[in-house]
């Protein structure tokens, strides 16, 4: 059985705090999970914990709105290009309706790609999204009252990584991280870990000629994905075979308060993460009350009004 069970969280810089929250709860129908702050350097920035209700992982993405720091990232490769969003089968005609309405950009054609249909649209910070329908993914809806359940989003589906070089991030997958190479479609590469439903995809996107993107945060881009594992234990095997293998690029094991991260660089500049599941939403919020309140780990408490004070006031 493999070490990763599939997709803990992805993590974007965004732009506004309140665009991204319009964008995540109003219009996709994902739930604010925890409103707390980046827990890197000293100006306060939010982050903000998108998923379904519980707080699962492989529903999870983040954001940091980066706007007030006037720091603005540039797309490339090396980078997460797209994050993709699983939806069940027959459902992105409702999607394409609902962005027409909301006035959100979205792509004129439905695309087909390893057998599954999906529609591209955009993140106001211009970040691309797809939604990628399948009928292989068991988990249940993110309930939204505006959006019926037969067509709601159930997570994370994939990520689509642009590279320049594929040789040795193919290679990277599959001794070092444990996917099977699931196949190829023009310049995309599939991978799959676990049984291979939405939730558990990695994809390439080959393109030799992109510039390479920035890789520290930045305004619109995606900064990293976290991939699930269940301990500590468990991340440092994977740390242990990485260091094995020579890719010496890896961190300690950081308390992120709600797991523990492991951060790596693969071979084509991606940043990743292994995050541990086994510590959760439920220590500060009683489940069903995720992200109702500010929320700052121990060491920061004494110092919420004058870091709230601070950010850019968001409503749900
Ligand atoms: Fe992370």
């Amino acid at each position: 059985m493999s070490i990763i069970k599939g997709f803990h969280h992805l993590t974007a810089c965004v732009s506004g705090a309140q665009e991204d929250v319009d964008f995540y709860v109003k219009l996709l129908g994902q739930t604010l999970v925890k409103k707390t702050v980046l827990l890197d350097g000293e100006e306060p920035v939010y982050h903000l914990y998108y998923g379904n209700a519980r707080g699962d992982a492989g529903t999870l993405v983040t954001s940091f709105p980066f706007k007030q720091k006037g720091v603005k990232g540039r797309r490339g490769s090396g980078q997460i290009k797209v994050i993709n969003y699983s939806v069940p089968r027959d459902s992105l005609e409702f999607w394409r309706e609902r962005f027409s309405a909301k006035g959100v950009a979205f792509d004129k054609d439905v695309v087909e790609r390893f057998d599954e249909r999906r529609q591209r649209f955009q993140h106001p910070c211009g970040i691309e999204f797809d939604l990628v329908e399948s009928d292989r993914d068991a988990r249940p809806p993110c309930s939204a009252s505006d959006i019926p359940e037969q067509f709601a989003i159930r997570g994370v589906h994939s990520i689509t990584l642009s590279l320049r070089e594929v040789a040795e991030s193919i290679i990277f997958m599959q001794e070092a991280l444990d996917f099977r190479y699931a196949g190829q479609s023009g310049p995309y590469h599939r991978f799959e870990t676990a049984d291979g439903a939405p939730g558990t995809v990695v994809e390439f996107i080959h393109e030799p000629d992109r510039l390479q993107g920035s890789s520290i945060y930045g305004e619109g881009t995606i900064h990293h994905v976290a991939f699930a594992v269940d301990n500590v234990e468990q991340q440092m095997l994977i740390k242990d075979k990485l260091m094995s293998m020579g890719h010496i690029d890896t961190s300690e094991s950081v308390n992120r308060n709600y797991f523990r991260s492991m951060y790596f660089k693969m071979p084509g500049g991606v940043m990743f993460e292994a995050a541990t599941t086994d510590i959760g939403f439920a220590i500060d919020e009683a489940p069903g009350h995720f992200g109702s309140e500010f929320q700052l780990p121990p060491w920061l408490r004494e110092r919420k009004n004058e870091l709230l004070g601070r950010l850019e006031p968001i409503a749900v």
